[in-house]
């Protein structure tokens, strides 16, 4: 083949650049979870009326998990979804709660070992790695999460290694969309769905679907390129 056409042909298939400009998280929306009151939050995530909480049945549903599997719960906050994805994976599979703030984890470990479930493991982990083993987890869930990865280029790495080939990654967020979202989600959340999906392809995935359940959020899935 022609030198010309080798290069273009390069081009076309070469997955997108990471866009230079894409920051991560400011520090400071993370720093309410460094000394987190446990109970407090609870009641902040696990209430009626927040629309993952509302929904987490069918959100844990559509992720595809299934008995058995490793599933990586990744900013798993107060154990939401860790405790929901450790009954449908059971004792052949395993839950990983991970979480930046020890306090999150020592209390995901607290409360669901006193439910019984024996298949949870907690991970702190840093904003650069998950501390995940490699070629572990058959699902990474990322939810209301991906907008507080203050350096989501290393996490998404991270979060690569960690999986399986044919690995999932899941990624549910808030839309935020100009001069439709409150000036809160605006405000608070860094990027619009289209450039999460950019981000996430430009770092070894590929954007496989979404669920259309959910109003005020998203629900992407990718799986890990080879
Ligand atoms: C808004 S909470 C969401 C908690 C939970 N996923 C839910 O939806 O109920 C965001 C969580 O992400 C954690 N977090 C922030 N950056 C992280 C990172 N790089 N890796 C893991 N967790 C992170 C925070 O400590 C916090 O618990």
């Amino acid at each position: 083949m022609r030198r010309p056409v080798l290069l273009l042909l390069f081009l076309l298939l070469a997955p997108p650049a990471w866009p230079v400009e894409a920051p991560g998280a400011r520090h400071d929306i993370n720093v309410p979870f460094e000394d987190a009151e446990y109970e407090q939050w609870v009641g902040m995530f696990e209430r009626p009326g927040r629309e993952v909480y509302d929904r987490r049945h069918q959100i844990v549903e559509a992720t595809g998990a299934w008995r058995g599997a490793v599933v990586a719960d990744i900013g798993a906050g107060t154990g939401l979804f860790t405790r929901l994805f450790a009954r449908v994976v059971g004792s052949e599979g395993r839950a990983y709660a991970v979480d930046i703030s020890r306090g999150f984890v020592k209390n995901i470990l607290r409360t669901t070992r006193a439910e019984g479930l024996s298949n949870v493991e907690g991970i702190v982990n840093t904003q650069t790695e998950t501390l995940l083993p490699a070629n572990s987890i058959d699902i990474a869930f990322v939810c209301d999460t991906y907008h507080h990865f203050e350096q989501p280029r290393p996490m998404l790495a991270s979060i690569r290694r960690a999986l399986r080939p044919g690995g999932m990654l899941v990624v549910v967020d808030f839309e935020r969309i100009e001069g439709k979202s409150s000036v809160w989600v605006l405000e608070h959340v860094r990027v619009g769905k289209e450039e999460v999906i950019r981000e996430i392809e430009a770092a070894g995935f590929r954007f496989t679907g979404q669920g259309d359940f959910l109003r005020e959020n998203y629900f992407l899935k990718f799986m890990r390129t080879e």
